[in-house]
């Protein structure tokens, strides 16, 4: 059988798998690598181009989240390439009398388009339920940060919120799924990085902000130009983020630098430098979720956010979860007080091939009716579950998960309860937040009602209860 870690070997560690093959047969191996690496490239590649975003409805409009199906298809495509090679440290429990750093909530909001009809806007935003909002996205174009108009609309009317709640921090997230050019051509050389560093100086400093989520997905990992690995992109990112570190303490300035990561093993040791944003980072925010998303090469039914494995799993599988993620992560060197645990609001769907077969892992034919393209808001679920009350809810009691089903649809999603699950988790290891992607998809308008009275932000209200013990749910 090849060895499906000799893609991996060449392009990380170039230098190190020269050695192996000289004293290997060196033709063999190099034949060996292209064909796999073609191959598994191709694949992945394929996917992304053949998989294009359908023309959206205009009911679609909300469906903020659904840039990140470029993402989702990433991370369908490299289950199964890697299996965890890290020896896993035991995380201590954390410790509630010790002075740790305040908690974090970092929530992402999704900056409303040109006809913002029924979208979340600015003032509509509760100011006490985060504690960072990171106003997403912005773009690197000719190696500066670039907003559209309108968002710079938004940054002003987001950083109004402040003047409810002098404490909450409002940062400028840059990148995103689906946004990726650019990185690559600003951090090659400190010329460039000097360019990007100074349109950030300018934009925190215009618009009173108070620091950068660099959200590239993701360094090293071209799949266009079949590149992996290449470019010295890892390295390169390392050297931006302690460039941007250096330049505040220059200035004198106590801004965030944060960074969004991806989850899956695969990506984190192709794309980053573990150790060295744990040097730079105020914290980093790990995006655990996605985990499980229909593609044509992932065709069943599985849980968008899993907190732990379940039983079943092995391999692989065994580290698309929450869990494994974060050992992997504080294993690779991330301090437990810059672990920010990644929280969806929005949901996966499916559409089973047979509505007989309803578990976890049941073979499935393409994205579920509700919402768009697999993504589908918090809101859009609670209309479901009223509309069809024969509408079954199971709930995956390891990985702390709800699914629900109903003749053809399937659709994994977060309730109030998973959620609060996923900040005990937080809060039981000493870590230092949740992450929220997004208000957005959060019931934001409180039509989910539940218990009789109306509440705003249903998920966010129960992770920071969840976190802080405060009840905020009166808030209407
Ligand atoms: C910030 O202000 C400076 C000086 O007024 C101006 O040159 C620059 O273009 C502004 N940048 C942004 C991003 O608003
Ligand atoms: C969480 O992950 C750790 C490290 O892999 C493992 O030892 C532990 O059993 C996991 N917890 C659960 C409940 O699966
Ligand atoms: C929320 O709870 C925390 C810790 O229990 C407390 O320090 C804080 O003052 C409370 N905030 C509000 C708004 O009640």
């Amino acid at each position: 059988m090849l060895d499906k870690n000799i893609c991996y070997q060449k392009v990380v560690e170039p230098v190190h798998v020269h050695t192996k093959l000289v004293q290997e047969s060196k033709f063999v191996n190099v034949v060996k690598t292209i064909v796999i690496c073609g191959a598994l490239l191709t694949l992945i590649a394929a996917t992304l181009f053949l998989i294009q975003p359908e023309s959206q409805t205009r009911s679609d409009v909300s469906y903020t989240s659904t840039k990140s199906y470029f993402r989702a298809n990433l991370f369908a495509m490299l289950q199964g390439q890697q299996l965890g090679k890290t020896k896993l440290r035991e995380l201590p429990p954390g410790n509630p009398e010790g002075n740790e750093p305040e908690k974090v909530v970092s929530c992402y909001y999704n900056t409303p388009s040109a006809d913002a009809a029924g979208e979340l806007l600015p003032r509509d935003i509760h100011p006490h339920l985060c504690s960072h909002i990171n106003v997403a996205f912005a773009r690197v174009v000719n190696k500066e940060i670039y907003l559209e108009d309108i968002q710079y609309q938004a940054l002003r009317d987001i950083v109004k919120l402040k003047k409810i709640n002098p404490h909450l921090k409002i940062l400028i997230s840059v990148g995103g799924s689906g946004n990726e050019d650019g990185f690559s051509k600003m951090v090659i050389d400190h010329a460039s990085r000097k360019v990007f560093i100074r349109s950030l100086k300018y934009l925190l400093r215009n618009y009173t902000l108070d620091g950068v989520d660099l959200d590239w997905e993701f360094p090293a990992v071209h799949l266009d130009t079949f590149i992996l690995g290449g470019k010295r992109e890892r390295q390169h990112f390392s050297q931006l983020l302690y460039e941007i570190r250096r330049e505040y303490i220059r200035e004198k300035r106590n801004y965030l630098l944060t960074v969004a990561v991806a989850a899956p093993e695969a990506i984190v040791d192709i794309a980053y430098d573990v150790d060295q944003i744990n040097l730079y980072a105020d914290y980093v925010n790990i995006m655990t979720y996605d985990f499980h998303y229909f593609t044509k090469y992932t065709p069943f039914t599985g849980l968008n956010s899993p907190l732990f494995a379940r039983p079943r799993e092995q391999m692989y599988l065994a580290s698309l979860n929450i869990n494994y993620t974060v050992h992997m992560y504080f294993s690779k060197g991330l301090d437990k007080n810059k672990i920010v645990v990644g929280i969806p609001t929005y949901g996966h769907t499916f559409t089973l091939v047979n509505p007989g077969n309803t578990r976890v892992g049941s073979p499935a034919s393409g994205f579920g009716s509700l919402g768009s393209m697999g993504f589908v808001n918090y809101p859009d679920i609670c209309t479901f579950l009223k509309t069809y009350n024969d509408a079954v809810i199971e709930e995956d009691k390891h990985a702390k998960v709800p699914y629900l089903y109903r003749g053809w649809e399937w659709v994994s999603f977060e309730s109030p309860q998973s959620v609060a699950a996923k900040a005990d988790y937080v809060k039981a290891f000493g870590l230092r937040g949740a992450m929220i992607y997004s208000l957005n998809a959060d019931d934001y308008s409180g039509s989910c009602r539940t218990r009789g009275g109306q509440v705003k932000f249903p998920l966010l209200q129960s992770i920071k209860k969840s976190l802080f013990g405060n009840d905020t749910s009166n808030y209407a």
